[in-house]
């Protein structure tokens, strides 16, 4: 089989988990990563056992063994490093969020469709086996066409005055933070499994921390720390957001997003009601699908190979009663993207499911900036920009759903 270079910008927190999925398909070659200095990047290299270490992300971009690079840079960082890839034409597989804004994002989707490359974006609990479980059973009709979805993503790494990150600084994270960064996992989710797009929202967002003490030097994505030595910063984006959502399909919906809830970690969580039955599934415990009957007793639905429709048996590499997590997921997702590099997939043909494009990036960002719009005009109903998705974007619509509601 053909062997394919991977080169990572970016190795924090996630970049890790991108080098550990990759190493398990078995014919990528993690050759080179790139951090935000010499030292660095040789420090982490060496850490993670990978080749060659580049201070500067254009080298690596321009390293020939390099085939695809993989973006784990903070957001602020997200559009030059991809440019740059699609600039040397390599293909390009992103952290979300894609861009800081819609029109950023839409610039990546045109110039990755000029550059001809692959482009995905790792809205990573697509690869769940019970995720596309749910996304496959609606699509078949079984719990008829779904008029409501409903959900949160909580979490509590942002509760103290003293947690910090560089989501929080507009000029890095963006204007929006968690809607941004984790609302936007559960936008894609749904849209992806229901089959339907979001299309207007109703938003308000709250900055219940308001006054954060920032350290004196960067520290890694959710690191703790003491008081001492460190500024007083005065803090504007959300850390608590409530999003009414309506769905081209018909469906309506609402989301909870928070980073300040004590208890919760990564508390996502799905409900699709249709008219015959419902379904829901929670990233916390995610070899279960819950499904909800009128007329029959309510079921849970284990990941188990064996009771799973044909193409999320695709997804879970072991037998019942074995878990599978979030790491697998991921690897899935990746198993997705890399499968169609090496059979040669161009941007028109069709995608495996987990694999979420810029297209799909480009939707996500949309719906960031229309909650930020919704909110600033004191919480109206506010359209989602949709400038088209270049004819590449993975979330397909279900025809069941389609047909009957209007
Ligand atoms: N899919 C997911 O579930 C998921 C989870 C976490 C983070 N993310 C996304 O991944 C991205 C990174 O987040 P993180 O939590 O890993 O952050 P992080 O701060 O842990 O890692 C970012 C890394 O980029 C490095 N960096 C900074 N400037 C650089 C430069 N000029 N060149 C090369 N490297 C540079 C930093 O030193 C750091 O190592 C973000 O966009 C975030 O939204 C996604």
């Amino acid at each position: 089989m053909t062997r394919i270079g991977m080169g990572l910008i970016g190795p924090g927190f996630v970049g890790a988990h991108h080098i550990d999925a990759v190493r398990r398909l078995g014919f990528v070659d993690v050759v080179a990563i790139a951090a935000s200095s010499d030292a660095s990047a040789r420090r982490k290299a060496e850490a993670l056992g990978v080749p060659k270490a580049y201070g500067d992300y254009e080298a690596l971009i321009a390293d020939p063994d390099v085939h695809v690079v993989h973006n784990t840079t903070p957001n602020y960082l997200h559009v030059p490093v991809i440019m740059t890839a699609l600039a040397h034409r390599k293909h390009v597989i992103s952290d979300k969020p894609l861009a800081m804004t819609a029109p950023e994002a839409r610039r990546l989707v045109d110039a990755a469709a000029k550059a001809g490359v692959v482009h995905a974006v790792t809205f990573n609990y697509r690869g769940n086996p019970l995720v596309q479980q749910a996304r496959e059973m609606i699509a078949l009709g079984e719990i008829g066409p779904v008029h409501f979805v409903h959900g949160q993503y909580l979490q509590d790494w942002l509760l103290e005055q003293t947690d910090f990150s560089w989501r929080l600084e507009p000029e890095k994270g963006g204007e929006s933070s968690a809607i941004a960064d984790i609302g936007s996992h559960w936008c894609d989710l749904v849209q992806h499994v229901i089959g339907q797009h979001i299309v207007e929202v109703l938003a308000e967002l709250t900055t219940v921390v308001d006054t954060r003490l920032k350290p004196a030097t960067s520290t890694e994505a959710f690191a703790r720390g003491g008081a001492e030595g460190r500024e007083r910063v005065t803090i504007r984006s959300e850390d608590l957001a409530t999003v009414l959502v309506r769905f081209d399909g018909g469906a309506k919906g609402s989301v909870s997003v928070g980073q300040v809830c004590a208890g919760h970690k990564n508390d996502l969580w799905f409900e699709a009601n249709g008219r015959r039955a419902s379904l829901r599934w929670l990233q916390e415990h995610q070899n279960e699908l819950w499904i909800g009957r009128r007329d029959g007793p309510n079921a849970i639905l284990p990941k188990d190979p064996s009771l799973l429709t044909a193409t999320a048996r695709g997804y879970a590499h072991l037998p019942g009663g074995h878990q599978e997590a979030w790491a697998d997921a991921f690897c899935n997702v990746l198993r997705d993207v890399y499968s169609f590099i090496v059979a040669g997939g161009r941007p028109s043909d069709p995608h495996p499911p987990a694999f979420a494009t810029f297209a799909d990036g480009y939707r996500a960002a949309a719906i960031v900036d229309a909650i930020l719009e919704s909110h600033r005009q004191g919480g109206v109903w506010t359209t989602v920009e949709n400038e088209g998705d270049g004819g590449n974007g993975s979330t397909q619509r279900h025809r069941a759903t389609e047909k009957t509601i209007r």
